[in-house]
């Protein structure tokens, strides 16, 4: 079964060509470079630019998979959550190269796509297990039951950890997006410069809050001179990084125990954090489970993690009519 994969949720316009046992292409094409200047991403932009290499996309993802369209069996598509206008371009096309070819049209939740991509690197991994996703819109501990079943155990209250990784850097004049700036600076500081709080540190409070902690860091910055500022930035960048990990971590780790599960995966962008990877993998040594993440080309959004989902509900029987719309708010359907 040859799928298709298209993803156009927020600033990356990604196709993928995958069957059962390989991925034969996978292709992002981020539009980093029309947004930087704008310090986050401007959806108007973000639509026209998906419009423009769409096509061009698939067709490279066709090209190195050496397949030809009319040898797909399926298209999955992210249809939510993210920008509507963006989430449109996808669609769209998928539904009109669904209906041209007569092959079935799959919408998938983005947020299981990313719940999925653990699978590209780990095929042998199979529930149960807890998935924390971390990314630049979600925060979110998942029991995953089975593959399509899941059940939110905590998520955030306020802003998500890749939000607090952006905002943060954003205070400290860097780059966009923050959360790879703040990984390389933080490397060079020292954890124990600066202590910032832990938000609902208590024990079976699983939902995680990253807003103080902003307010924490500008509030250090700005009663500091500039200067020291400057001076410190490295060991600012390491005391805010310790401060998110060690919330990750302690409430997964307590997670994992209660419900007496021996695998955890990370997902989303904000697992590509090299200390956050490093921690857990201590953590999950000590206590005695194991930890998975996806490589890093897979945390960040990608089609291929969506092709994984797509195929998994498309090898079911499912699959979406061509009244298939754009959710922009879609949540992660659970079970109760
Ligand atoms: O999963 P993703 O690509 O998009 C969403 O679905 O939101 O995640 C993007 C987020 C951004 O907030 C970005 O700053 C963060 O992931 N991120 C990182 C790193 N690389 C990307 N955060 C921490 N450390 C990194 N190395
Ligand atoms: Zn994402």
């Amino acid at each position: 079964m040859n799928i298709l994969a298209i993803e156009t949720s927020c600033d990356e316009t990604a196709a993928a060509v995958l069957d059962e046992n390989k991925l034969l292409s996978d292709v992002v094409y981020s539009q980093l470079a029309i947004h930087q200047s704008y310090g986050g991403v401007v959806p108007e932009l973000a639509s026209r630019a998906h419009l423009q290499t769409i096509i061009p996309t698939i067709d490279e993802a066709l090209h190195k998979a050496k397949i030809r369209r009319q040898q797909l069996d399926g298209i999955a598509v992210t249809y939510g959550p993210g920008l509507v206008g963006a989430l449109l371009v996808g669609v769209n096309v998928a539904k009109a190269l669904a209906f041209a070819n007569r092959i079935p049209l799959l919408g998938v939740n983005h947020l299981e796509g990313h719940i999925f991509a653990n699978r590209l690197d780990h095929p042998q991994l199979e529930p149960p297990m807890i998935t924390l996703l971390i990314s630049g819109g979600h925060t979110m501990l998942i029991l995953v039951e089975n593959w399509g079943k899941y059940r939110i155990l905590g998520q955030t209250i306020d802003d998500a950890a890749g939000e607090a990784f952006d905002k943060v850097a954003k205070m400290l004049t860097l780059a966009y997006p923050g959360g790879p700036v703040i990984d390389e600076y933080a490397v060079k500081g020292d954890v124990n410069f600066v202590r910032f709080p832990r938000a609902l540190n208590k024990k079976d409070n699983f939902n995680f809050s990253f807003s103080g902690l902003k307010t924490a860091v500008l509030n250090y910055i700005e009663s500091k001179p500039e200067q020291f500022v400057r001076q410190h930035i490295y060991d600012i960048c390491a005391g805010f990084q310790m401060a998110v990990a060690d919330v990750l971590i302690d409430k997964t780790s307590s997670l994992a125990k209660k419900y007496q599960l021996e695998q955890v995966t990370l997902a989303g962008g904000v697992a590509r954090n090299e200390f956050i990877r490093h921690q857990f993998s201590v953590r999950a040594g000590e206590e005695g489970y194991s930890i998975y993440f996806p490589s890093p080309n897979f945390c960040t959004d990608n089609a291929a993690m969506i092709g994984k989902a797509g195929l998994f509900h498309l090898q079911n029987g499912e699959c979406s009519s061509f009244d298939l719309d754009a959710i922009p708010n879609l949540n992660l359907k659970a079970i109760d």
